[in-house]
């Protein structure tokens, strides 16, 4: 992250502002996008079945390539299409002064005393009141300017609050939720206090800061599905997917809504901050093939005859080897294509990151694998030397 990335069409070296409206667990830099999109001789749509916080779909708009992508998490949804199909900056300026002027104080909601007393602990009273008047009122789901304002509202909701005037919340990391429990004893512990922030000030602010630079001209569709249903959210690109740059879940890493309770919260969930195990795919190494089988599959109608598949993975248990073996199988009998690596993958090492301790060493794989594949069909056995 954070590597100068120079605005498409901007004449500058600024980095879009756009990409970092709020951070995302297991993102990956728009550089490695960037990159496989210049290697790519392709010039279809690009696809991400598992968008996160869509750097691939944003990065191919960017780039003035059709793209679209999708996720099961809320967060990542709203994240990916508030940046891929924004609001002119008027728009959002006046649905906040909009909003503002609306601005009343909504029945107490019915908490356990943990979830009550982390949030009197978390947000100033006043800022509580506005927070909760704009998690009631933000159509996110239907309105991309209320999407928008949703974004930036994530993006600002906890973090190192004594470093920046931005953050809503008491004194938290910015990746990741802290479980309710522990983050009321550390405040304590510590006699750290909310501070008041004027919320509406603050999204002004930001939307001055995030318009400077010019979004991009074409817009990406982002839709909140499970990429094993991919062909029948998105009927319209079947066939015309040339270019997918994804990274789906890895093998034994945590499940992504715990860490994200606070950001769930605010977009409509109910305050919950322990989550039941899914089904274990992301646990057991036979399910997860499986499900990972299962998601090319949901992919496989969109692919253009020819296409180019990149995939990061990461995982503790499994060699590189054996990633890229299953990788290729999976990929092979979900698409019934041909399927040729174009490399032998890149190891890189997984950089420290604030999720990461957290969660501590032992959920965190210490190093990623990019990947890369050819899809092609079989009477096109002959232009395999396409990298
Ligand atoms: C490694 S992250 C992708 C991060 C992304 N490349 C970025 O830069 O932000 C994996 C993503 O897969 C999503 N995911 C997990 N299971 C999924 C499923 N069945 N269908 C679609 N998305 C899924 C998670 O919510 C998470 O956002």
């Amino acid at each position: 992250m954070g590597e100068g990335i120079r605005v498409k069409g901007h004449g500058s070296s600024m980095r879009h502002r756009f990409h970092s409206i709020c951070p995302y667990f297991a993102m990956f830099p728009e550089t490695f996008v960037e990159k496989h999109l210049a290697a790519s001789r392709f010039n279809g749509v690009v696809f991400d079945p598992f968008c996160g916080r869509g750097t691939t779909v944003f990065e191919a708009l960017l780039n003035g390539r059709e793209a679209a992508g999708c996720d099961i998490h809320p967060v990542a949804v709203c994240i990916t299409g508030a940046k891929c199909n924004p609001p002119g900056r008027d728009e959002v300026l006046a649905r906040i002064n909009e909003l503002e002027a609306s601005l009343s104080v909504l029945p107490s909601p019915l908490l356990s005393d943990e979830m009550a007393e982390f949030f009197a602990a978390c947000f100033h009273a006043d800022t509580y009141e506005e927070v909760r008047f704009l998690r009631a009122n933000l159509d996110w789901r239907n309105d991309r300017t209320d999407r928008f304002i949703a974004a930036l509202c994530l993006g600002a909701l906890h973090g190192e609050s004594h470093r920046s005037s931005n953050y809503f919340s008491n004194r938290m990391p910015r990746t990741i939720s802290t479980k309710p429990a522990y983050s009321v004893r550390w405040w304590n512990e510590h006699g750290y206090v909310a501070p008041r922030r004027f919320v509406f000030a603050i999204l002004r602010n930001m939307v001055d800061f995030r318009f400077r630079t010019t979004p991009p001209a074409s817009r990406g569709d982002v839709v909140e599905t499970d990429a094993r249903k991919a062909n029948a959210a998105f009927p319209y690109l079947g066939g015309k997917v040339t270019d997918i740059i994804t990274s789906p879940p890895y093998i034994d890493t945590t499940n992504y809504r715990e860490d994200q309770w606070l950001r769930l919260w605010f977009l409509g969930e109910e305050p919950k901050s322990i989550q039941v195990r899914d089904d274990g795919r992301h646990y057991n190494s036979k399910l997860y093939w499986n499900f990972l089988k299962e998601a090319w599959e949901g992919v496989a109608p969109l692919l253009a005859p020819q296409a180019r598949i990149v995939v990061r993975i990461g995982g503790r248990k499994l060699s590189k080897e054996e990633m890229f073996a299953r990788l290729l199988a999976s990929l092979e009998e979900a698409t019934g294509r041909i399927v040729k690596p174009a490399d032998d993958g890149m190891t890189t090492p997984v950089k420290r990151t604030q999720a990461n301790s957290f969660r501590g060493a032992k959920a965190s794989p210490t190093v990623e694998h990019d990947f890369c594949f050819l899809v092609i069909n079989s009477e096109h056995r002959s232009v395999h030397t396409i990298k």
